[in-house]
This record gives C-alpha cells, sequence and structure tokens, in this order.
C-alpha cells in the first residue's frame, strides 16, 4: 500500500464541451486540484475568459471534489490590466506563454517577448507566475534541440533581465532544462511528464510510427530521458507533477498530420508511482506529487490523502470520448499500481 497526500496535477488540458465532460473524471479521481492549461479555440485571454471556463469545469464534474486552478494565455495584445486583475483573482494562479506556432492551438501565441516584457514585469512585481512552453519555433533549428536553443535564446536573457519573475518550465525534456532549473534561485521551477520520465525517441517509431507517442515538446535521446527522470526523483523541490495530459480524439491522431498531446490522465499517478518505485524512490513522490508545486504556488497542502495498491490492471484499449473514442497512455499495457476507493 502506498498512501500518499492527494497530489495535484500542474500542467493539464482540459478542453471544452463535450470532450471535458468524458474525461475531467479522471483527473478528479487522482488529483485534487490542478493548472487548466489555456490553449482552447479561441483561448482564454482575459480574466472573464478563465472564470467562465472554470464555471464549465466545475459543471462538467457534478459535484466530484477538484479544484480548477485556472491561467491566462499571453499574446502580444494582453492588456496590462487584464494581467493586474489576474494577478489579483482567487482563481487565476498563472500566465501561459506559447511561442507562437510551438504547438496545439499556438497560433495566437506570442511573436516576440520583448513585446511582452512591460507585462513580465507586472508579473515580476505581483509575483504572479510564468508559464513557459520553452521551444523556439524557428523551422531552421532541429526539432530535437528545440528546448536547449530556447533556454540559451529566450530564458537567460529573460532571466537577466527579469530574476525576480516567478517561472514554471513547462514539461522538460533535456538535461539542459534540468540544469538551467537547477541554476536558478528558487523562483525557477520545472513541471515533468509521465512520458518523459518513461520514453526516449525511440518510442515514436518502434514496430512502425507511433502516434499516441506524440507529444510536444517531444520524446528526446535516451541520456536526457535519464536527466529528466532523474530530476523527478531527487526530491529536489523545484521539480514537481505536470501530466500535460492533452486529450486528441483517436481520428486526429491516427492520420497524416497527427496532433501532438498524450492523454496520460487516466493512468497518470499509477505510472508515476511504478517509475518512482522502479528508481527505488518511493519516498520522494510525495514531495513530487504532492508539496513541491503546492508550496511554488503558494498553495496550502491538501488535506486529504490518497492509496495506491500493489495491484495489476490493464489499461482499457480505448475510452469514450465525445462521441467518439480515445486512446490513454499505456493503453492495453498492465500497470502494477491501482487505485483504492
Ligand atoms: C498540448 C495540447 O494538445 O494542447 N500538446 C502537447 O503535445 N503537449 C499542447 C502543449 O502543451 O504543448
Ligand atoms: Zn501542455
Amino acid at each position: 500500500m502506498l498512501t500518499l497526500k492527494r497530489p495535484d496535477d500542474f500542467h493539464l488540458h482540459l478542453r471544452d464541451g463535450a470532450a471535458l465532460d468524458s474525461i475531467v473524471h479522471y483527473s478528479a479521481r487522482r488529483f485534487a486540484r490542478a493548472i487548466i492549461m489555456p490553449n482552447l479555440t479561441p483561448p482564454v485571454t482575459r480574466v472573464s475568459d478563465a472564470l467562465a471556463y472554470r464555471e464549465r469545469i466545475l459543471a462538467a464534474l457534478g459535484g466530484d471534489s477538484f479544484e480548477p486552478l485556472m491561467t491566462l494565455y499571453l499574446t502580444d495584445n494582453t492588456p496590462a490590466d487584464e494581467i493586474r486583475a489576474a494577478a489579483a483573482h482567487e482563481h487565476v494562479h498563472a500566465v501561459k506563454y506559447y511561442p507562437a506556432g510551438a504547438t496545439t492551438h499556438s497560433e495566437n501565441g506570442v511573436m516576440r517577448l520583448e513585446h511582452v516584457y512591460p507585462l513580465l514585469e507586472i508579473m515580476a512585481e505581483t509575483g504572479l507566475p510564468l508559464l513557459v512552453h520553452g521551444e523556439v519555433t524557428d523551422p531552421a533549428v532541429d526539432v530535437f534541440d528545440r528546448e536547449a536553443v530556447f533556454i540559451e535564446q529566450v530564458l537567460e536573457p529573460l532571466r537577466e533581465r527579469l530574476p525576480e519573475l516567478r517561472l514554471v518550465l513547462e514539461h522538460i525534456t533535456t538535461e539542459q532544462g534540468v540544469e538551467y532549473v537547477k541554476s536558478c534561485p528558487r523562483n525557477q521551477a520545472a513541471t515533468i511528464t509521465p512520458q518523459h520520465c518513461l520514453l526516449n525517441r525511440n518510442a515514436l517509431f518502434r514496430d512502425g510510427m507511433r502516434p499516441h507517442h506524440f507529444c510536444l515538446p517531444v520524446l528526446k535521446a535516451e541520456s536526457h530521458r535519464q536527466a529528466v527522470l532523474n530530476a523527478a526523483v531527487s526530491g529536489d523541490e523545484r521539480f514537481f507533477l505536470g501530466t500535460d495530459s492533452a486529450p486528441h480524439a483517436r481520428g486526429r491522431k491516427e492520420c497524416a498530420h497527427a496532433c501532438a498531446g498524450i492523454f496520460s490522465a487516466p493512468v497518470a499517478l499509477e505510472v508515476y508511482a511504478e517509475i518512482f518505485e522502479h528508481c527505488g524512490a518511493l519516498d520522494k513522490l510525495q514531495g513530487f506529487a504532492s508539496e513541491h508545486g503546492a508550496r511554488f504556488y503558494g498553495l496550502p497542502e491538501n488535506t486529504e490523502s490518497i492509496t495506491l495498491k500493489k495491484a495489476a490492471w490493464t489499461v482499457p484499449d480505448s475510452l469514450p470520448y465525445g462521441d467518439g473514442e480515445i486512446i490513454p497512455f499505456r493503453a492495453g499495457e498492465e500497470l502494477t499500481w491501482t487505485l483504492t476507493d
């Protein structure tokens, strides 16, 4: 048996409408709270949009206890007053920065970070965290190098200019990502997904192309996987759980131009437990899953707990998703940890 303070997911895509209705309970079953990504179409750019989206999430929960922690989507045109309003609002916890074109639904993202420096100054003053999708979008840069180049070209200069800005480098995938965070004081942190702990880029091509292993930032070489895994299990407070569970209907994954995103919500906590156990680090799981993130965001720790038991179960091959279906992470595979009621 493994009992933890109830964990939180500090990076989650819940979508909207029928998709939201089909998936939100997987997260609510495992996590007390989650940082909700704002990349809807159109994106969640205003506090009023975030509050309306929050109400839709609460309605989809149908009474299940789960707290959506809302974020705003940063654009070149975000007004300064909106950032001040976000910083002051109890339900808005961060602002997400997608470089324009970097990933799914990021076409409204920021063209050049210099354009939004005045907004970042307000965030630095008010302590509102900036959540960063850390990849350059220059097509000339190799897709496997985009995180490392982003750190050099964007994050290092940003830290020089605004050292007090609170920042989370989301879903880190590289040794450079790990080293960057470790070289920062406590106001910079990183989330880590289950897939980047578990898989290297070979998983994209094993016995043919595997769209269900395609996410952004893309899986990296084995040495990077090891660096990310070591950071997750290290006990260092600057690394915490963020699944980046990003659902796409089966037909949007099994096609030409497959969408990026791995749907891990139905298995995430169980998979993290497997990963930490495999590293002999189960004693570090509670910090990673239930404490470090809450501390970074200035949230109270959850008082409830959750228990997993060592019992095998097989992940379904597919799950309902709106009026279609979706393939979860580890579909058809056996997991060793099971949630108890
Ligand atoms: C995310 C999505 O589908 O919204 N996809 C992904 O591969 N992670 C977008 C993102 O977080 O980059
Ligand atoms: Zn994401």
